[in-house]
């Protein structure tokens, strides 16, 4: 049986854990071959070891998606290691500390930013440069739940993801007719690192979502990698600009 992605070519930024990691597996599992962007080395390399651990093909590519530069090389090597870009996952984010908005430093404003809005742009920018001139392709943006909803502490983070979203949207639009279609997931508390440092720093936070997560549970990595890879496949082949939530139903709350 042949995968969803066969034979493509695929690049996941924030591959080194969580959600990235996971969707970096599932689509080598689904036959692509995975470039794994990351700052995290360790964890990156570690991604690849698991990828091969099941048969598939990777290759690590260091890479901060705040960093132009950076963002224009990973595509190029993915480009040269594996002769196209069919598919890319621009996952990579940002938590933030959980603080009033008031009380929120100008650094970590900047930085949230930074990494998780206009590294997203800049990770579409490239990416669609690439397939708009090689016959188009499919792209995910990993953007939040909270991007919809009222979440306190989180000002800078949401506004990020909620800009996320029309990004996607504008992308999906201004790229329809040269064949690249642009989703983006968004995912409710799924049970990564990121959530974990959250329930910690607020130790009410676990009652809460299990108050107003109607399936009365935190996600898993892979509920979120099965959905991206499917947006990537040609099984997803009339949807563009839509915005999958992947929450357990916490947006109807
Ligand atoms: N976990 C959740 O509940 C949840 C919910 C909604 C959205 N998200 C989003 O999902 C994405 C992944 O989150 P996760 O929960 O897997 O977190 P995680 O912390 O486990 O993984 C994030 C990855 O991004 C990498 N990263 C951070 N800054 C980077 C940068 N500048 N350049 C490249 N890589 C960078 C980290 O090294 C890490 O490997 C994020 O965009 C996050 O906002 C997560």
């Amino acid at each position: 049986m042949t995968g969803l992605v066969e034979g493509k070519a695929a690049l996941v930024t924030g591959a080194a854990n969580g959600i990235g990691r996971a969707s970096a597996l599932a689509f080598a599992r689904e036959g692509a071959r995975v470039a794994v962007a990351d700052v995290d080395a360790d964890g990156g390399e570690e991604t690849v070891r698991l990828i091969a651990k099941q048969g598939g093909e990777a290759f690590f590519v260091p890479c901060d998606v705040a960093d132009e530069d950076a963002v224009a090389a990973a595509v190029a090597l993915t480009v040269q290691r594996y002769g196209a870009l069919d598919c890319a996952h621009n996952n990579a984010g940002l938590g933030q500390r959980q603080v009033p908005l008031a009380e929120i430093s100008r650094a970590s404003w900047d930085r949230t930013l930074a990494v998780n809005l206009t590294g997203t742009w800049l990770c579409l920018k490239h990416e669609i440069q690439h397939m708009q001139a090689h016959g188009g392709g499919a792209i995910v943006a990993t953007s939040s739940a909270t991007s919809l909803l009222g979440v306190p502490l989180t000002a800078a983070y949401a506004a990020t993801k909620a800009a996320i979203n029309q990004l996607v949207r504008s992308a999906a639009m201004e790229y329809a007719k040269v064949g690249i279609r642009v989703n983006a997931v968004l995912p409710g508390p799924i049970g990564t690192e990121m959530v974990t440092r959250a329930m910690a720093e607020n130790p009410a936070l676990e009652d809460h979502l299990m108050q107003t997560v109607p399936l009365a549970r935190v996600g898993t990595p892979e509920e979120v990698a099965d959905a991206v890879v499917f947006l990537c496949s040609p099984r997803s082949g009339f949807t563009t600009g839509s915005l999958l939530t992947i929450d357990g139903g916490q947006v109807l709350h």
